[in-house]
């Protein structure tokens, strides 16, 4: 894959594939833009049954990784947070920057990756990433960049693929099956650039027990987990998840955790 100078080779190739599919995103963004209150994920499960984002976020310093066109930066700013969001497609800031000032919210939004952020150290109480960096970006560059951003006690919250679902899926890019497919102890790297089916970019997922001790490692402690499902096994199929499939096995996992 052709690569930008100084970006490492996945972070390059996600952002070309970010800026080229950027125009798909943006009918999504409007809806999510558009609703009064959150919902998450695949399924538009509902925050009051995730509790992903605290009730008031008056006066908190909050951080978006991988905002894409940054809609829960938006429900976060309405929460009362200051919100700063970075994204490493310009394209998708553009969505972002044009929705923020339609509905008249303040956003810092940076290009930039979210595995080396140019932000100082403890600038943050809470931290989040819906399919951003929680899955785009290396664990074991991303995590540990979070924690330096967050304050001591600072929380941060993201929601991604479940490692289950990554075992189930196969190597064309197709639906999950209901096989293990995939080696559960190897898994990091999911690369989907040459795949017959929707080729995508560069994405990661970790087994359980390798994300537990990042965690530990890197000092955070985790506060819950959760693995949002869809609400009916006939809600179709979403992001190459059959519903029939998200509603008998995790597809998705929710981590919160709190900075030692
Ligand atoms: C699916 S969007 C996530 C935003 C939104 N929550 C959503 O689900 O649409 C994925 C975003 O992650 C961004 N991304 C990928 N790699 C990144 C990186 N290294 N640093 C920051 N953002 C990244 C992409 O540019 C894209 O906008």
């Amino acid at each position: 894959m052709p690569t930008e100078p100084d970006l490492p080779p996945h972070v390059s190739e996600n952002r070309r594939y970010w800026d080229e599919r950027a125009a798909d995103w943006v009918a999504a963004g409007e809806r999510a833009w558009a609703q009064p209150e959150p919902s998450w994920g695949i399924w538009g499960v509902p925050e009051p049954e995730l509790g992903m984002l605290p009730a008031s976020m008056a006066g908190m310093r909050a951080v978006e990784l991988g905002c894409g066109t940054a809609y829960v930066s938006g429900w976060m700013a309405r929460r009362g947070a200051r919100v700063t969001a970075i994204d490493n497609s310009e394209q998708q800031l553009a969505t972002a920057r044009r929705l923020a000032a339609q509905h008249g919210v303040e956003l810092e939004l940076v290009h930039g990756d979210a595995e080396r952020t140019p932000f100082e150290s403890g600038a943050f109480d809470f931290a989040i990433s819906e399919y951003g960096a929680a899955i785009w970006c290396d664990p074991y560059a991303w995590v540990p960049e979070a924690h330096r951003l967050l304050a001591p006690g600072g929380r941060l919250v993201f929601l991604g693929h479940h490692p289950l679902a990554a075992v189930c899926s196969p190597a064309d890019g197709g639906p999950l099956v209901e096989r293990l497919v995939n080696p559960y102890f190897d898994l990091h790297v999911q690369d989907w650039t040459t795949v017959e089916v929707d080729p995508g970019g560069v994405e990661f997922n970790l087994p359980l027990s390798k994300w537990f001790a990042l965690f530990r490692e890197v000092g955070f402690e985790v506060e819950d987990y959760r693995e949002p499902r869809p609400a009916s096994p006939t809600a179709g199929e979403r992001f190459a998840q059959p519903a029939a499939w998200a509603y008998r096995f995790p597809g998705e996992q929710v981590w919160k955790l709190r900075k030692r």
